[in-house]
C-alpha cells in the first residue's frame, strides 16, 4: 500500500485530482475502450472534484469516454433531493464535465426492488470490465461506502442499515437533524471495491485519525472496513498531516521516506497501463471477457 501524506486538504484534492488526469490520460480511453472511474460523495472528494472540473475547463481532460459508478446512495431520498447523492453528483461533478450521462451510474434508492436493484448494479460494472479506478472516502468510524463496521469483507451491493454514528455525522448535511437522515442505504460492498483494478482512498482531518491509524497500523477487521485495503494489491491512501496524528511517528516518516524516493525517480512508472483484476473477478465472479478481448 503506498501512504502519501501531504500538508493540507487543498494539497491532497490537487494531488489526487492530477493523479486520476494522468491515469485517464495514460488509458487514452476511447468509445470502445473507456476508462471506469469509481466515485465517492462526501466533503472528502469535493476538492478533487472541483480540480477536475477545472482541468476540463482548461482544456486538459474529457471525461467523454469515461464511465463512473458510484459507491452508495441513501433508500427513499428522492433523487432531486438536495442531499442525495444524484444531487450531488450532479451539482459538484456531472455538470461541471463533458460527461455522457448516460455513462453515470447511482444506485436508485427508490427502486420497486431494491435487492434487485443492488444485483443489476453489479452485473452493470461486470459488463463494462470492471472498475479501473475506485476512489473513496471514509466515514470516521473507518466504513467505506456505506460499509458499516462489522459489514463482511466480502459484500457485495446491497441494502444497508446505518449505523448511529453515521446518521449523527451526516445530519449536519440534514440542519443537523438526526431524524432527517435516511436510516437505509444501498451500498456496494467491500468486495466490489476491492474488485477494482486500483483502489485510492482520501482521507482528511482529525476526525479520520483514529480511522487511519486502525487502516494502516492494525490488521485487517470488519470493524474498520477500510483496512481491508491492505489486501488489495494496488492501493493508496492519500491523506493530511492532521489524519496522521494517531499514527507512530515511525510509520509516518517511513510513508514519507517512500515518496521521497519516488519523487527522485522522474521515469518511475505511475501505474502499469491495466491492473489485473482483484481476487473476486480472477475466481470467475465477474466477467471479464469483455476486458480482455479489448486488450
Ligand atoms: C458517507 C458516505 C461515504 C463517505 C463518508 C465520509 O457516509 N457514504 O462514502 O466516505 O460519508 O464523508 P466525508 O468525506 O464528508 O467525511
Amino acid at each position: 500500500m503506498r501512504l502519501v501524506i501531504l500538508p493540507n486538504y487543498d494539497a491532497v484534492s490537487d494531488w489526487v485530482a492530477d493523479y486520476v488526469r494522468r491515469r485517464v490520460l495514460d488509458f487514452a480511453p476511447s468509445a470502445k475502450r473507456p476508462f471506469v472511474l469509481g466515485l465517492p460523495t462526501g466533503g472528502s472528494p469535493l476538492g478533487t472534484y472541483r480540480r477536475l472540473a477545472e482541468f476540463y475547463r482548461r482544456g486538459e481532460l474529457s471525461f467523454k469516454h469515461v464511465v463512473t459508478f458510484n459507491m452508495d446512495e441513501y433508500v427513499g431520498l428522492p433523487p432531486d433531493h438536495p442531499e442525495s447523492y444524484h444531487s450531488y453528483m450532479e451539482k459538484h461533478f456531472f455538470s461541471r464535465v463533458d460527461i455522457d450521462r448516460r455513462r453515470t451510474h447511482v444506485l436508485d434508492g427508490n427502486a420497486a426492488d431494491l435487492n434487485e436493484e443492488c444485483r443489476r448494479y453489479e452485473e452493470r460494472i461486470a459488463a463494462v470490465g470492471g472498475i479501473e479506478l475506485f476512489l473513496g472516502g471514509i466515514g470516521p468510524d473507518g466504513h467505506i461506502a456505506f460499509n458499516e463496521p462489522g459489514s463482511s469483507l466480502a459484500s457485495r451491493t446491497r441494502v444497508k442499515t446505518l449505523a448511529y454514528d453515521t446518521i449523527v455525522a451526516n445530519s449536519r448535511f440534514f440542519g443537523g437533524d438526526v431524524d432527517q437522515v435516511p436510516k437505509l442505504a444501498l451500498t456496494i460492498g467491500v468486495g466490489t471495491f476491492m474488485d477494482a483494478r486500483e483502489v485510492l482512498i482520501i482521507i482528511s482531518g482529525l476526525a479520520k485519525a483514529h480511522a487511519l491509524y486502525n487502516a494502516i497500523e492494525c490488521g485487517v477487521n470488519h470493524m474498520w472496513t477500510v483496512s481491508m485495503v491492505q489486501m488489495h494489491p494496488h492501493a493508496t491512501i492519500v491523506c493530511d498531516e492532521d489524519a496522521t496524528a494517531e499514527l507512530r511517528v515511525r510509520t509516518v516518516n517511513y510513508f514519507k521516506g517512500i515518496e521521497k524516493m519516488l519523487a527522485r525517480q522522474p521515469t518511475y512508472p505511475m501505474a502499469p497501463k491495466s491492473f489485473p483484476l482483484g481476487p473476486a473477478a480472477r475466481a470467475g465472479r465477474i466477467n471479464t471477457r469483455r476486458r480482455s478481448r479489448s486488450e
